[in-house]
């Protein structure tokens, strides 16, 4: 079984968000799944990626495999395609001036975005005719590649001998991608002629890619039933819903070999679920660095990510001022959003002694608050999975989240962590104060952490899962 996996960004060539992650690891756990599992036969699942400027990859390893041109508006536009591989994956890199003339993976102008990633998506399928490789699946990840299903749906760009089957993974609703009808008839797409998609959705890549695609994987269980809902469903709820038995929620799965605090280089103390005490060295390391008093028993709240109005810091900020008479310490690390960075430094001058904002990038202190915080705090107002609920737990980081999407499908209230229902500062307080009081019982809370460490989070079931959507779209067609 041949798939053709396109996005993006993957790890560990170019990463802006948890899409980098999953594009990074799916493809390999696809690939190391058993015959069996994987639907009787080995999976050939191959990457594309666009050749950003900002792609890590050494150059020597890069060999020209195919050069061709895609027509737009009449003018042919020259395509060069470099492979490498990673860890014995054939990996694409396609090539091209919608994609070099842009300095970063996403741009500033979403007209630009548009016409990158609707030529990354044509290129990307006529490279598979190049290759004399005709996938049965192509594989496409949020609104970007999703120009790709449109062609092959509308029976474009791909040969009539070839009848692939599409899925689409949804990592995020909210992004539509915006009116495309430009780059769409520029790149020979006909326009939407049928009735079923919303009018406003029509010339949107997301809203095409799920129309076309076969399969529709949003990435947890919860947020395939939230995004059924108007809350969630970004204005497509009612389009969704005749979709439904086109749609299953799959969890992502975590690299328990990169995350594994057994083994983390850049943690002041390694260790297992087994040695919980030693978690003290990197809290103590943690509150040095960041000039915060050094003591254990002062619960060490974190979190870590983009700062993003979705991310629900001011849900955060606002429960900790309520609970200003009890004792904690709180560290915030991320960047984004400029106005919302404001407000984490201003919390940080309301309470200088114990709070700190860290506004920037930075892997070596996000392991280390993993590794030595006590509590990880996800306020987040949806949350499609979520990824660094599930590294907190490995690394006895007890979460307090949300009640959301993967949030809600990977925490466990009274066994591994902390939910609040509502999206608003007094339901985050009383789970904190649920939160604090258990902490204040060190044997309680360490069985916390210990359930969190043991928790399954690697990825083989949800790649079994793919897998089987894969051949069940194969045996139908
Ligand atoms: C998006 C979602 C996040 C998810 C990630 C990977 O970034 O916001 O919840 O974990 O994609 O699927």
């Amino acid at each position: 079984m041949k798939i053709l996996f396109l996005a993006a960004e993957a790890e560990p060539f170019v990463k802006i968000g948890g899409l980098a992650d999953v594009a990074g690891s799916l493809p390999l756990a696809l690939r190391a799944l058993p015959a069996q599992t994987a639907a009787g036969v080995p999976l050939d699942v191959r990457l594309v990626l666009p050749l950003h400027q900002s792609v890590r990859v050494d150059t020597a390893t890069l060999r020209l495999v195919a050069e061709f041109s895609v027509w737009r508006d009449g003018f042919s536009v020259p395509v060069k395609v470099f492979e490498t591989s990673l860890d014995g994956m054939p990996v694409y890199f396609i090539s091209g001036a919608p994609i070099s003339s842009t300095p970063t993976v996403y741009s500033p102008d979403p007209a630009q975005d548009r016409e990158k990633y609707a030529f990354f998506s044509i290129a990307a399928l006529e490279l598979t005719h190049h290759l004399g490789w005709e996938p049965d699946i192509i594989h496409a990840n949020d609104w970007h590649t999703s120009f790709a299903l449109y062609a092959v749906q509308s029976r474009q760009i791909v040969r009539p001998s070839q009848h692939p089957r599409t899925v689409l993974t949804v990592h995020n609703l909210a992004y539509l991608g915006g009116d495309s009808s430009d780059v769409l008839s520029a790149y020979g797409l006909m326009p939407f002629s049928d009735h079923s998609l919303p009018k406003w959705a029509q010339s949107q890549p997301l809203p095409l890619g799920l129309w076309s695609a076969n399969a529709i994987v949003p990435v947890s269980p919860t947020y395939a039933r939230e995004i059924l809902t108007p809350d969630f469903g970004c204005g497509l709820d009612l389009y969704l819903k005749t979709r439904v038995k086109s749609l299953t929620g799959i969890l992502n799965g975590l690299d328990v070999n990169f995350w594994d605090p057994a083994r983390d280089k850049t943690l002041a103390a390694c260790f297992d679920a087994g040695q919980l005490p030693a978690r003290l060295v990197n809290k103590t390391a943690l509150q040095k660095t960041l000039v915060l008093k050094q003591d254990g028993n002062v619960p060490l709240l974190v979190m870590v990510g983009r700062v993003d109005y979705q991310k629900g810091l001011d849900i955060a900020f606002e429960s900790l001022r309520r609970l200003v008479g009890q004792n904690w310490q709180f560290v915030i690390l991320g960047s984004g959003d400029p106005a919302l960075e404001e407000t984490a430094r201003s919390l940080q001058s309301e309470f200088p002694e114990r709070v700190r904002a860290v506004i920037r990038y930075d892997s070596d202190l996000s392991h280390l608050l993993y590794g030595g915080a006590d509590m990880f705090l996800m306020p987040s107002r949806y949350e499609p999975c979520g990824l660094a609920q599930m590294i907190a737990m490995r690394y006895g980081c007890v979460p307090v989240v949300h009640s959301t999407g993967g949030l809600k499908d990977t925490v466990q209230e009274g066994k591994t962590g902390f939910l609040f229902q509502d999206s608003d500062p007094v339901s985050m307080e009383a789970a904190l104060v649920r939160a604090l009081a258990l902490f204040a019982e060190p044997d309680q809370w360490q069985k916390f952490q210990r359930n969190d460490m043991q928790e399954d989070f690697s990825w083989p079931r949800s790649a079994g899962q793919y897998a089987s959507i894969y051949s069940s779209l194969l045996s139908e067609s």
